[in-house]
């Protein structure tokens, strides 16, 4: 019976243990998994666009294939998450019309502009940066198929964070034209990645659930900080600074102290109404309408092939 059931599933929380897709799970569980899996998936599909804006006109051959590599990444971790979202239960094709009808979310940083090519090298230093920070902790998720999918990511992640820092050091050495082009991006990129890790805990309606079933391992605010100071020193060795004049190191709690977040820009491009919003998901629907026909020949070829021995 249920009681039965419920006390297995506490009981393997309880021991650190995962929860697999053959396992009885509260419909809770299940639904904030798919709601934040399928988040997450639609950020790294959407999270395409922006750098691959540049694509066509990066500056060197080996600047070329180095972000088409990335971006390509990018379509991977979406496809893994996608694939863990339905060991839940929940259909890719649903999720993409739910994604395209405003109905799910995706990460409020890939609704702003790539303006200069710095941007790209800003984005795999303080964008992914910001990913792996948040995503780090959940390779313990308590859900089996998502922990076990962002242990590849990361380390994916963590080569797209070092490509933009590269890619950053050799503009610094440029020209000054080019160091302003970078200080330029990280005073557009600064404020929209640390609203990246969501609203302040006191304002986080599932933050306190995700912690107890152990989906979430930190809260928003707890990571935010962690990567705050984990970029300053970075940024000083890179020699930008951050556009915040109250970020100062406190020495008592080893911590930086930094200043007030525009939670209103942050619920305004949540809600659709961010720089490039109306463009991101128009693009996605043209490639989701546009490429309809590959996708009913795909399904029609496997129904045909289906139980039959390759
Ligand atoms: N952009 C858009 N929506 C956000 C953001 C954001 N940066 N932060 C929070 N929200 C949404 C939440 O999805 C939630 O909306 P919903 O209830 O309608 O789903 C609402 O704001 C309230 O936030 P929380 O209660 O704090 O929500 P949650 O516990 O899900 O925490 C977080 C949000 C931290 C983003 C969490 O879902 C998470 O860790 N997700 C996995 C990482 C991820 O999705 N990264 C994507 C960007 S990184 C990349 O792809 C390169």
């Amino acid at each position: 019976d249920e009681a039965a059931l419920l006390e297995q599933f506490d009981a393997t929380l309880a021991a650190d243990h995962r929860i697999e897709p053959r396992d009885w799970m509260p419909e809770g569980y299940r639904k904030t998994l798919i709601r934040q899996v399928a988040q997450h998936a639609h950020s790294e599909i959407i999270g395409m666009q922006p750098e691959g804006d540049w694509l066509l006109a990066a500056p060197s051959l080996r600047r070329k294939s180095v972000l088409l590599a990335k971006v390509q990444d990018e379509a991977g971790h979406g496809m893994y998450l996608y694939s863990a979202a339905e060991t839940l239960g929940a259909d890719r094709a649903d999720l993409t019309d739910k994604l395209v009808e405003q109905k799910q979310k995706y990460s409020s940083i890939f609704n702003y502009p790539t303006l200069s090519y710095a941007d790209v090298g800003v984005i795999g230093w303080l964008v992914d940066g910001a990913a792996i920070c948040n995503q780090v902790p959940l390779c313990r998720s308590s859900y089996g198929p998502y922990a076990r999918a962002m242990i590849r990511i990361c380390k994916e992640e963590s080569f797209h964070q070092r490509q933009g820092y590269e890619l950053l050091m050799t503009m610094m050495r440029g020209t000054d034209e080019q160091r302003a082009m970078v200080q330029d991006a990280v005073d557009r990129w600064w404020w929209p990645t640390l609203m990246m890790f969501g609203p302040p805990d006191e304002h986080s309606p599932n933050t306190a659930q995700s912690m107890a079933w152990g989906i979430k391992r930190h809260t928003n605010d707890e990571l935010r900080q962690k990567f705050v100071d984990m970029s300053v020193p970075q940024a000083e060795v890179l020699g930008v600074t951050f556009p915040d004049p109250e970020l100062e190191f406190d020495p008592e709690t080893g911590h930086y102290r930094f200043g007030k977040l525009d939670w209103e820009e942050f619920k305004r491009v949540v809600g659709g109404q961010g720089p490039m919003n109306a463009i991101r998901l128009a693009r996605r629907r043209a490639a989701r309408d546009d490429n309809a026909w590959v996708t009913e020949a795909a399904t029609a070829y496997a129904r045909k092939h289906e139980g039959a021995v390759a």
